[in-house]
This record gives C-alpha cells, structure tokens and sequence, in this order.
C-alpha cells in the first residue's frame, strides 16, 4: 500500500512508545508477522542538540529496521532543523513530527500536544521538517486540544504542508488515555477534509475493533500501540481476519510466556551484538527483559503473582533465576 510516497507491504504501523517500543521490542513484533511501518519514540530536539550520544540506543541499526518512522518533539523551529540536521546520516524512511504528547512536560515547554492549540507554531514547524528533511515527513496529532472545534484547520495544515500522511490518536490531549472514550466522529470528519492519506489510531486491542475503525471513519491505515504489549500477534491477527475472515483469538499460557520470552532474549542478543551503548548494558538487558516477561505474561494463570515475581527481582541474575524456576 501507499501512504503519500511512501510504500508499505501492508497497512499496519507499530506507534511509538517511549521507554517501549525500543528496537529488540520493534524486531521482536517483527518476528511474528511483516509489520508496514515501525517508529522509533519520540526524540526532544533540545537534548539532540545538548547531548547527541544519548540516542545512540535509539538510533543505531536502524537501517537495519526499515521501514521505520523516526520521531522527533519540538517547540522551537531553530532546533528543530538541527536535530534534522543531525539525523540525516542515519538512514530511516519516514521523518514524523510529534502534535499529541499529553504530558505536563510537554505542554509547558510548548510542544507535542500544545501544538494543537497553537497552529500557527505547528505549521510553522510542519514546514521547517518538510522544507529541511531529505525523508518525507508525516505529522502525528489527537483530534484536538480540549476539543476538536479546529479539525478543519487542522486538516488545513495537514493538506498544504507537503507531509506525505498524517496519523491521528482519535482523543483530545485533554483526555489522556483509556477514561475517555474515542471520538471516531471526528476522525471520520477528518479523513472527509483531507487530501492526504489518514493513519488511525487508538484502542485497538482485536481484529474487530481493527474492522469497525476502518468500516466507520474510512482511514487508510492502522496504527497499534498497547494491544502490543503481551499480545505480539496482534498484528497478524487483524491481517487475518482482513485477508481471510478468520478471527483468531488471542491465547496465552506459561509455556507460551516463556517461549516468547526466550525470543524475546534473542532480539535483545541480536541488538546488542557489536554496539556500544553509552550506558551498562547488564542494566539495560535487564530492564528491557523485565518489563517485557511482565508484559508476556498477559491472561496466564497466577498472572498477578507471576508478575509480581518478575518485578521484585533486581538484577538479571535474580530474573533469569526466577524464570528458570517457572
Ligand atoms: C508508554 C507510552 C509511550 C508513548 N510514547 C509515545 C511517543 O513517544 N510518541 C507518540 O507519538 N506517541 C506516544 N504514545 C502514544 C501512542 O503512540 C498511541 O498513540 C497511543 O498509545 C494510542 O494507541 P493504542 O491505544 O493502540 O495504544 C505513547 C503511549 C504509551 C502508552
């Protein structure tokens, strides 16, 4: 499929995560299933400047990961043609502007979703990323700030900036996460005045909420965040359903936990293999190992306790131990 110039084996986009989606976490979903599009988290502009050995881990190998999306936040114009200024020796597919980070952080220094309440600062930086980037540049947005009473001139922006597609999460900045419900309403209204190519996202956790998204707002891809966590096929899963009609549910049990646990260690492995990180790598492994058993082990039996087992450990040793044991 095509997304702006863009092309995808398929319609499906892995949505950045911070402190998630890193890039064992982006080759792991990868090994189940062909995914269209990966992104790495968002990147401050203003730490790139200050300290660019600090996304090492975020960016090396990369190229091995295409097609990926790289995402940066940012407030300020004069940054933010640095950090692209930075990344363009680093082969990646997609340059994608960050308008939707509800954090306290983020709007007090002007940026992800406060962008939407200031749209001249939006375009203004929407047109820096696309006059300046030798990728094409997507925008990533919610439907609004507190409301949505500006999607049209968003849709404006959207369709004269030169972006190549814009991915929008269907809830205000306002209503952060899971306590308020979508509003496909107005992804539907916006995929209506658009003239770009439109990624929906947001709650999407089974083929048939895959089905109803696509059936009710006409959006021309998916994207998926959380469902990913502990459910890795989640992917093929809604590509199943699309292709052939068939549902295929999702199911877990220990042995299955400890199988993708083992891939899991793989990926890390594979990652990890001939990089130096400005960090201890022990530390890392562990981090990332640990919070990922937690994940897998999504609607096992004793999940909660397993879980808790996971968590009290404090070091790598003490993990492995614990889920040699199970
Ligand atoms: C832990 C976490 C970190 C996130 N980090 C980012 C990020 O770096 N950039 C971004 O655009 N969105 C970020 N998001 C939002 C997701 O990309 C996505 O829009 C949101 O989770 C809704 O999709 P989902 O319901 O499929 O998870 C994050 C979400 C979570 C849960």
């Amino acid at each position: 499929m095509k997304l702006g110039t863009l092309y995808l084996e398929n319609r499906y986009i892995l949505a950045p995560m911070q402190n998630v989606t890193t890039s064992p976490y982006r080759r792991f979903c990868r090994k189940f299933q062909k995914i269209g599009l990966v992104c790495v988290p968002m990147l401050y502009t203003k730490r790139i400047e200050k300290n660019p050995e600090t996304i090492v881990d975020d960016l090396c190998k990369i190229e091995k990961e295409r097609p990926i999306s790289v995402q940066l936040i940012s407030s300020d114009p004069r940054s933010l043609k640095k950090s692209i200024d930075y990344l363009e020796s680093y082969k990646f597919d997609v340059l994608d502007i960050n308008a939707g980070c509800p954090s306290k952080r983020a709007i007090k220094a002007k940026e992800g979703g406060y962008l939407l309440k200031d749209l001249e600062r939006l375009e203004n930086l929407v047109k820096i990323a696309v006059k300046n980037s030798s990728k094409p540049v997507s925008l990533k947005i919610r439907i609004g700030f507190e409301d949505s009473n500006n999607i049209k001139e968003l849709a404006e922006i959207a369709n004269n900036s030169g972006i190549d597609f814009l991915t929008v999460h269907a809830r205000t900045v306002k209503s952060f996460f899971e306590h308020n419900p979508l509003n496909l309403d107005i992804v539907k209204k916006l995929k209506e005045n658009l003239t770009i190519p439109l990624v929906g996202n947001g709650d999407i956790a089974s083929p048939i909420e895959a089905n109803y998204f696509i059936d009710y707002t006409n959006v021309d891809a998916l994207m998926i965040g959380r469902e990913s966590m502990g459910n890795p096929q989640i992917f093929d899963q809604i590509h199943e359903y699309f292709t052939k009609g068939k549902e295929i549910l999702f199911r877990n049990d220990k042995e299955k936990m400890l199988q993708n646990i083992e891939i899991y260690k793989r990926c890390l492995d594979e990652f990890l293999n001939g990089i130096i990180l400005p960090r201890n790598i022990n530390e890392y492994k562990f981090m990332e190992l640990k919070r990922n058993s937690i994940w897998l082990a999504k609607s096992i039996k004793n999940s909660a306790i397993i879980r808790r087992q996971i968590s009290n450990t404090k070091n790598l040793k003490q993990l492995e131990l614990v889920l040699n044991n199970m």
